[in-house]
């Protein structure tokens, strides 16, 4: 049992509500033209503005407050890390929709990128908001954010969101797609991959731009792998058992392209019972740790494993 306080699911609404405005706020000031083409910022800024929860640069913001609270300015170098996080998550859901990946005409309540703009348009909206958002990452070191931990920050970004992290992961889960069976073991080690490394990175990001100790950023990992974990089996189930109008992108596509996941191999029922087992998980990664903002990490296990969309 753990000792610590957990955020009420009505506090963590609010918080993701109040911290995904800033981070609204801050892409939009950073998203600007630059040297861009209209026709490209237009199809990045569709993907990015097309209401997201935010939850990666949220985790990123929240994490680096654990440790310590931030002073304004360290706090505002975070958020910009933060928002080149989500920079390359809209980048990996742009591709991930593409007619070559999962083709799935619906994201974010609105067409796919591929699908308002053009394919060509897409992956290129997608690379370019990759390759920008680490001149953002890098961007944030100044007087407030020393370079070594943004450098550092900016390591582990690259890892995760690459060939040995999100794209890696990416690429077993179209090599698993079509029925061919695969075991638990399998399917667990390529969402950990293609979900897992993203969702525990703003964690590690978090505690690394904050100079957190090296108990308090293993605590983070720890809580990012078992929250990547239940996010990816609670994204399988809402395929199945979710409403597409609330999720703002279609329900039964992974079955129609035979996708390996977990209601595919376990059910509907064995599959919430792993993904709340990985929320408890991630609560108990965060042991020791007190304040406000490990109270709403933990609340946000709950609202992961709770989410309608
Ligand atoms: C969807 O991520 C893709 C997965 C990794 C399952 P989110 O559910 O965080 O999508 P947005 O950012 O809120 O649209
Ligand atoms: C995608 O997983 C994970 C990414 C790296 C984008 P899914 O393919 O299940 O995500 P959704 O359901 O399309 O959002
Ligand atoms: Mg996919
Ligand atoms: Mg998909
Ligand atoms: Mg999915």
């Amino acid at each position: 049992m753990n000792t610590e306080r957990a955020a009420s699911a009505e506090d963590v609404e609010k918080t993701l509500r109040i911290e995904a405005g800033r981070v609204d706020e801050r892409l939009n000031a950073c998203l600007r033209a630059g040297g861009c083409p209209p026709g490209l910022l237009e199809a990045m800024r569709y993907s990015l503005f097309a209401g997201g929860k935010r939850i990666r640069p949220v985790l990123c913001v929240l994490s680096a407050r654990v440790p310590v609270r931030p002073d304004p300015d360290l706090a505002d170098a975070v958020l910009t890390f933060a928002c080149a996080l989500e920079c390359i998550h809209t980048y990996s859901l742009i591709h991930d929709d593409l007619p070559a990946m999962d083709d799935d005409d619906f994201r974010r309540g609105r067409p796919s990128c591929h699908k308002q703009f053009d394919e060509a348009t897409a992956i290129l909206a997608g690379d370019a908001l990759l390759t920008d958002a680490f001149a953002l990452a890098a961007g944030s070191a100044g007087p407030a954010l020393p370079a070594g931990r943004v450098l550092r920050a900016v390591a582990a970004t690259a890892k995760a969101a690459g060939s040995a992290g999100m794209v890696g992961g990416q690429f077993l889960d179209m090599l698993y797609t079509g029925g061919t069976d695969q075991s638990l073991e399998a399917l667990a080690a390529m969402q950990a991959m293609k979900t897992g490394a993203m969702l525990r990175l703003p964690c590690e990001v978090g505690a690394v731009l904050a100079g957190a100790s090296p108990e308090t950023a293993g605590a983070l990992a720890r809580y990012g792998v078992a929250l990547g974990a239940a996010f990816q089996i609670t994204d399988d189930i809402l395929d199945v058992a979710g409403d597409a109008a609330l999720l703002g992108k279609p329900v039964g596509s992974d079955s129609a392209a035979r996708k390996c996941t977990y209601p595919s191999l376990l059910g509907l029922k064995k599959s919430r019972e792993i993904a709340e087992q990985h929320a408890d998980r991630a609560v108990a990664a965060l042991n020791g740790l007190e304040g406000e903002s490990a109270a709403l990490l933990r609340g946000l296990a709950a609202y992961v494993v709770n989410r309608v969309f």
